[in-house]
């Protein structure tokens, strides 16, 4: 283990922003973590930087940065129809997705190729294609910073919602996600109920329905969707889908009534905060060296060497316009630091 000083995170973070961490130390094995926690002669101000896919750095980081490099794919246990993985929160999401499915094991296919780490799975509740990451986690352990021992919670203890979790309230900056338990199915139950997939595997001419066919289906979706981090910098997702009552969602249809909503209960519906940035204009819009993407308004990328403060300006001024535009206040999905 070697601390490093003054170390640049671009490499770290899928927008790409360059700002510094004053110290910096990789961490690869899990047992190393009560150890370095409790270590008084490292800096006591700690971040933890997992797959960087749904931060925005807006300065230079303060004391130490940790990274997420741990691994390691455990079968715990298995039965006639489930088998129970324990998965080390480095282990990079897609390919732990991929490594499901040449098992034939169901449940996660439907997240192909989101960006991160598993560490971050349960941390912001990952979803996409009609499927949630809480639908498969039994349980996710924890170094708690200040109890000094790790914790185990299970799924209810989690406290999941919609891209949201205890780890974004409770438990917020206290503790350091170690393993995550996996419960897969050996049956699977496909969920191709999302309309863009069932398009896209009529399109690929799928003849026989696979965990296999869903993920690709997912893959050519995304891919052809959502800006590569690789290539252009980006988080995802930059807000959440709002959801309103369906009193303000009658209102706001006389005014507007090609807008597109998704029933959530009785008396909620869910809006595509993509649509809602859209009508406002700013799909592949340009400032300075952030922007739009021009193909899904809800994921501002990195144009140009932005940075964060550019990034949160923008998003600033699509909140301010959207809630003039639609009277709805949108909330961000990616933490901001
Ligand atoms: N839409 C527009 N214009 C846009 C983007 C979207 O009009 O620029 C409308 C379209 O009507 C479209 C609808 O919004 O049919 C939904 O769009 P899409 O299927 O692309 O999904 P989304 O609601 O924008 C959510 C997730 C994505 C996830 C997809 C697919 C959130 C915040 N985002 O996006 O997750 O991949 O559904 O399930 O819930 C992420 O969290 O980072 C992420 C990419």
């Amino acid at each position: 283990m070697q601390l490093q000083k003054n170390i640049s995170l671009k490499d770290y973070n899928t927008f790409g922003i360059d700002v510094t961490a004053e110290y910096f130390l990789p961490v690869t094995e899990s047992n190393h973590i009560p150890e370095l926690l409790t270590d008084s002669s490292l800096p006591q101000e700690q971040h933890i930087i997992g797959g960087g896919s749904n931060i925005l750095l807006t300065k230079n980081l303060s004391g130490l940065t940790l990274l997420n490099q741990t691994k390691g794919i455990e079968l715990l246990k298995e039965d006639n129809d489930y088998v129970w993985l324990k998965v080390a929160s480095g282990e990079v999401w897609h390919e732990l997705v991929m490594y499901a499915i040449e098992h034939g094991w169901a449940g996660i296919e439907n997240l192909a190729l989101i960006p991160g780490t598993v560490g971050a799975a349960p941390m912001q509740n990952i979803g996409a294609y009609g499927v949630e990451a809480k639908e498969a986690i039994e349980s996710v352990t924890a170094w708690h910073k200040e109890q000094q021992e790790f914790i185990t919670l299970n799924n209810n203890d989690c406290r999941f919602g919609y891209r949201d979790s205890i780890f974004k309230h409770d438990l917020k900056g206290k503790v350091f996600i170690t393993h995550v338990v996996f419960k897969l199915n050996k049956q699977p139950s496909f969920h191709t109920e999302y309309g863009a997939i069932k398009a896209e595997l009529e399109q690929m001419h799928v003849d026989e329905l696979s965990i296999k066919a869903i993920a690709q289906a997912v893959i050519n979706i995304r891919s052809s969707k959502l800006p590569d981090p690789k290539v252009i910098g980006n988080a995802g997702s930059f807000f959440k889908n709002p959801t309103i009552s369906t009193t303000q969602y009658e209102q706001l249809k006389q005014e507007h009534e090609q807008i597109p909503s998704y029933l959530v209960s009785d008396d909620m519906v869910k809006l595509p905060a993509g649509w809602l940035i859209e009508q406002c204009g700013f799909k592949g819009c340009t400032r300075g060296g952030t922007g739009v993407h021009e193909k899904q308004a809800l994921v501002l990328v990195n144009k140009n060497n932005t940075t964060g403060k550019e990034v949160w300006n923008l998003s600033e001024e699509i909140l301010q316009t959207v809630q003039s535009k639609f009277g709805i206040t949108l909330e961000r999905e990616v933490q901001i630091w």
